[in-house]
């Protein structure tokens, strides 16, 4: 198996990341128990960042903190001179509570409230990425209030969707995102927010998809953004300072996985955009992209502990972890896949092929179908590689489980930045029914 970043067998035949043996961080943890290699995650950053400057181009790498949004991830973002995109107001505050800078901020989403809107103006965030029109009035009107002006981007939809290695080119731009480009919808919006004394437009974003190998699609999707922009160039005299292409590069899950490098999807989407302000005489714009899994994605390694077994005679045999679609609901959600060993028998041979139930009372809580493995037993821990994005950020509470606590590892050194939930955290926010108190 091709390992991860820092990963690597150690001495004594278990997995280690970041220089420490990940048996000793479940053994002092516990398990469930999510590790990032926070030198993997730097590496990725700065292999995004060195490719624009590089190429002495205007750019901002936003981390899409939805992949995983925590204080301690907010603060690595800041130290690798990353702006962050937020969709809600939790993650503004995660970003504000990390003591982000806020002018490096972008907020996204389809409905942001009025609360939202009005905590992220009141911390002077550097952009807003307006969705719809519902967003763009409700924006103005409380610019206008507060007598303030705010950068915004317009989030379009190109009619291209893009899905690993298939981009599908939609006509009628069906998606809950965006102002559609081709239907008049873009135009309005444009027209509306050039005519706002309280919004400033810098230009559009668009994001057409995630787990994306090839480049076709971000460059079709520059392509028709430019020929439209072309238009507002003559009739509405309006030339972007921005361009955002949005996020979406894959990461290698399996061995089934052939990503690209991050240098080559910036240096295509640098060298399209430039032929494509040329084609128009445009200035090339800054270029803004959001990368969220192919920043944290493959630093993220998830620890559990094997429990039980049931062998389906000539079927197959279960064996169940202590977590599962709790932790990481991606293999419910979409038949995500992954790979894993087993950290304490990390130079074991297989000897049996086996799948791993999670332990939700779902029959769909399956994290791997037919994983090759040592024989596993009560005291095996198990690895599953690449749970680094939507994995922390979509867990949940189901079956009351409590979610797992995660450590960062980097140069030997491991530093806890969640703690794990507790059962008395499951009833935090219960109240009891009243007539029972006063019993
Ligand atoms: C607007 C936007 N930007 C960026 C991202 C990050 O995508 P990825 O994690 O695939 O890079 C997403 C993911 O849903 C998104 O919706």
């Amino acid at each position: 198996m091709q390992f991860h970043g820092t990963a690597k067998v150690n001495s004594i035949g278990h997995l280690e990341i970041g220089g420490i043996d990940t048996v000793k961080l479940a053994e002092q943890y516990g398990t469930p128990l999510y590790i990032y290699d926070v030198a993997l995650i730097r590496e990725r950053a700065r292999s995004f960042k060195r490719t624009f400057e590089s190429l002495g181009i205007k750019a901002q790498v936003a981390y899409a903190s939805k992949a995983f949004s925590t204080v301690a991830m907010v603060q690595l973002a800041a130290e690798e001179g990353l702006s962050l995109d937020v969709v809600s107001g939790g993650e503004l505050y995660t970003a504000m509570a990390a003591g982000f800078p806020p002018e490096k901020i972008h907020f996204h989403g389809n409905n942001k409230s009025l609360e939202e809107l009005d905590m992220a103006i009141e911390k002077e965030i550097g952009c807003f990425v307006v969705d719809n029109f519902y967003e763009l009035e409700m924006l103005n009107d409380l610019c206008l209030a507060k007598g303030k002006q705010v950068n915004v981007l317009l989030r379009v939809t190109p009619g291209i969707e893009a899905h690993t290695h298939d981009y599908i080119l939609t006509g009628q731009e069906d998606s809950k995102f965006g102002f559609g480009l081709q239907n008049g919808q873009a135009d309005e919006a444009v027209e509306a927010a050039l005519k706002s004394k309280n919004l400033k437009l810098l230009g559009v974003h668009c994001h057409i998809g995630s787990q994306i190998f090839e480049t076709t699609g971000f460059l079709l999707a520059a392509k028709k953004i430019f020929e439209k922009l072309n238009g507002w160039k003559k009739e509405k005299s309006f030339e972007p300072t921005v361009l955002n292409l949005g996020g979406g590069f894959g990461i290698r899950y399996t061995s089934e996985d052939d990503p690209i490098p991050a240098s080559q999807y910036v240096e295509e989407i640098i060298d399209e955009v430039k032929k494509q302000a040329k084609r128009f005489d445009m200035k090339v714009p800054e270029i803004w992209i959001e990368p969220g899994r192919s920043l944290v994605g493959d630093a993220g390694t998830t620890l559990y502990r094997i429990g039980s077994r049931k062998e389906v005679p000539n079927v197959r045999q279960y064996v169940a972890v202590d977590g599962g679609m709790s932790d990481n609901i991606r293999p419910a959600l979409y038949q995500a896949k992954y790979e894993a060993i087993l950290a304490n028998k990390a130079l074991e041979e297989p000897e049996e092929t086996v799948s791993i139930a999670g332990k939700a009372c779902e029959s769909g809580d399956m994290l791997i179908w037919d994983l090759p493995l040592p024989k596993a037993g009560s005291t095996d821990i198990l690895a599953v590689f690449c749970t680094g994005a939507y994995g922390y950020s979509m867990a949940n509470n189901y079956n009351r489980i409590p979610r797992p606590a995660v450590v960062f590892v980097e140069n030997g050194k491991e530093r806890l930045v969640v703690k794990r939930e507790t059962f008395e955290d499951m009833v935090r926010l219960d109240l009891p029914l009243e007539e029972r108190v006063n019993k």
